[in-house]
């Protein structure tokens, strides 16, 4: 399930191809997407595919993973606000389609539960865009989170807030909670695809290849899913055991659409 591609680019153009496969031979399709720096390029390549290739985005049904608690749609830090910068608004979206959570929901849970039965009502996740956070979350699912646990409220570990403080003006502004799809979703989904890049996941990817199972390291669930897979680039390979790095350098490059 592990891939080792040269380089950050190489991974957006085969996560684009395969967006663009799916979507082209079921355009009702529902996606589970990511945001992060990690995806930037992704979307970036498939913006620039499905424009090339006119590729009708209007029936596809879309599920983000997660938004800060406290920011408004409007809010440029928001994930809502990366979305529409990255993705939504340079295709012809029916934004009816398109779902995050509500950062400002009166009542989080009672949005929570609410969100969760909105996936499974439109049939379940058919493929999961993924990142992974420096202590191996997904979505905004922290080290510990129950592996059952479906979408939720959570406080962000400080871990987190630093990392993500890049995006803010400060480690003073990074919201202290979020919403997120739970692992339970994640994993209902028929497909998943994470993606890690740079140095800076290369500590978490050689964890992940060496642990079991453990709630203790969110993304190791991936290993428990049928069709998981796990794209590295050699940056974020780098501290994987040699002969491993070796072996999966060698594989033939899988071909982007
Ligand atoms: C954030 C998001 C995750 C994302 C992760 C990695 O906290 N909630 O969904 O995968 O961080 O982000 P980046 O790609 O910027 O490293």
């Amino acid at each position: 399930m592990l891939q080792i591609f040269p380089d950050a680019f190489s991974i957006a153009d085969y996560v684009s191809g395969t967006l663009i496969e799916k979507i082209a031979s079921k355009p009702d399709a529902v996606l589970g997407l990511a945001t992060g720096g990690t995806m930037e390029p992704v979307y970036a390549r498939f913006v620039e595919k499905a424009r090339r290739l006119d590729l009708d985005v209007s029936r596809l049904t879309s599920f983000n993973l997660d938004e800060y608690v406290g920011l408004s749609a409007d809010h440029p830090k928001s994930y809502a606000a990366y979305m529409r910068q990255h993705l939504f608004q340079h295709l012809a979206f029916d934004s009816s389609r398109l779902h995050l959570p509500d950062g400002l929901a009166p009542d989080l849970q009672q949005h929570s539960r609410e969100y969760s039965a909105r996936v499974q009502q439109c049939g379940g996740i058919e493929l999961q865009l993924l990142g992974v956070g420096g202590n191996g979350h997904i979505g905004f699912n922290e080290p510990g989170t129950p592996f059952e646990s479906p979408c939720h409220v959570v406080e962000l570990s400080e871990r987190t807030r630093r990392d993500n403080s890049r995006f803010f003006e400060d480690n003073a502004t990074v919201p202290a909670s979020a919403v997120t799809m739970g692992m339970y979703e994640i994993m209902m989904a028929r497909e998943v695809v994470l993606v890690a890049t740079g140095e800076s996941k290369a500590e978490i990817v050689a964890r992940w290849y060496e642990s079991d199972v453990t709630e203790a390291i969110p993304f190791t669930i991936l290993k428990r899913h049928a069709r998981a897979k796990i794209l590295i680039d050699e940056a974020a390979a780098s501290l994987l055991p040699e002969r491993v790095r070796q072996s999966l350098l060698a594989a033939p490059a899988p071909v982007a659409a």
